[in-house]
């Protein structure tokens, strides 16, 4: 039977049911299959989607923006200049307004509180296209990816190199929810939050899954079916790149680590990457990479969340 959705926000992916997420993978499914064949699904005409984006982006922000038109919708992008929340509006007051014209709000900044407070005062649904903290719409397309890759996602198990960022708690939220087993390398002072490892560590109690933090890469990938990895310094990071590179270049994804996942193991990665630096081109060129069919996903997936939401 369908869940409804309706009016839901997407602030994290913890928030959301298995069998939520399912759903999501089942509509995207269907409206990816849509798309192909060139059939209308004008799914939410007239709606509008405001955009909010406080940071810079390609794939989150082309995605909802194609994906809001195809559903018959238009989407207004706000760069972090054009609200008056940038100019200190405060969130309570944006949300109030942003809820009299638009039908739904995707937003991509930094505080994850500030999502939080959105979504809180906002009468519409509010999705979070990254934060600091997370990044639910990345990672449910990495879900649904894997899915159509594996035919299958409980018991497999995905190990992430690198920083204990945005990407590496939505992995730990995702994984843990649908009952894939997930092992983190990071250094020890770039782990993942404890909360947040909380949180997966009881989600994988529940559906028996494994949840492993450690620091040795080798030991990570070993009989992984998926390695995925991300930047070393996060949109905001810049300034301390180089004092990152000394901790990170041990956890490079390179030949030689991937040796040590399962022969059919596939590749994953955000994007952007920094080539050279957390991947190499060997890796992320290789028949094992599908960082591509990751990247189109996330309009599909992205259009059956605000198709159910919305
Ligand atoms: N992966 C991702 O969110 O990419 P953008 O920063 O280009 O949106
Ligand atoms: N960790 C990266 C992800 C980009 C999609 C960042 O926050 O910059």
């Amino acid at each position: 039977m369908a869940i409804n959705m309706k009016g839901k926000s997407l602030v994290s992916i913890n928030d959301l049911s298995l069998e939520e997420i399912n759903q999501i993978f089942e509509l995207s499914a269907s409206l990816k299959q849509k798309r192909l064949t060139g059939e209308k699904h004008p799914l939410l005409e007239g709606k509008k989607l405001g955009m909010i984006f406080a940071k810079p982006s390609t794939r989150t922000r082309v995605s909802f923006e194609v994906g809001i038109y195809e559903l018959g919708g238009i989407g207004l992008y706000f760069g972090p200049n054009d609200l008056q929340l940038g100019r200190s509006e405060n969130i309570h007051d944006t949300a109030k307004v942003l809820s009299r014209y638009l039908d739904g709000i995707m937003i991509r900044t930094f505080a994850h509180q500030d999502v939080v407070d959105l979504a809180h005062y906002a009468e519409i649904p509010v999705i979070n296209g990254l934060t600091d903290l997370l990044h639910p719409c990345q990672v449910l397309t990495d879900l649904f990816t894997i899915k159509e890759k594996k035919g299958k996602l409980r018991g497999l198990k995905l190990a992430y190199l690198g920083d204990g960022n945005n990407m590496a708690h939505s992995l730990l939220h995702g994984c843990s929810k649908v009952g894939m087993d997930i092992t983190i390398a990071s250094p020890s002072n770039y782990k993942p939050d404890e909360q947040i490892i909380k949180n997966a560590l009881e989600n994988a109690a529940y559906m028996g899954s494994k949840i492993e933090i450690i620091e040795y890469p080798v030991e990570a990938v070993k009989d992984a079916d998926v390695i995925y990895t991300d930047v070393w310094a996060s949109m905001g990071q810049e300034a301390e790149a180089e004092e990152r590179r000394k901790y990170f270049v041990k956890y490079q994804v390179n030949p030689e680590l991937t040796a040590h996942a399962k022969d059919d193991y596939l590749f994953m990665h955000c994007l952007p990457a920094h080539r050279g630096d957390e991947v190499v081109d060997e890796v992320a060129d290789s028949p094992n990479s599908v960082i591509f069919d990751e990247a189109e996903n996330r309009l599909h997936v992205q259009k059956a969340i605000m198709a159910l939401v919305m």
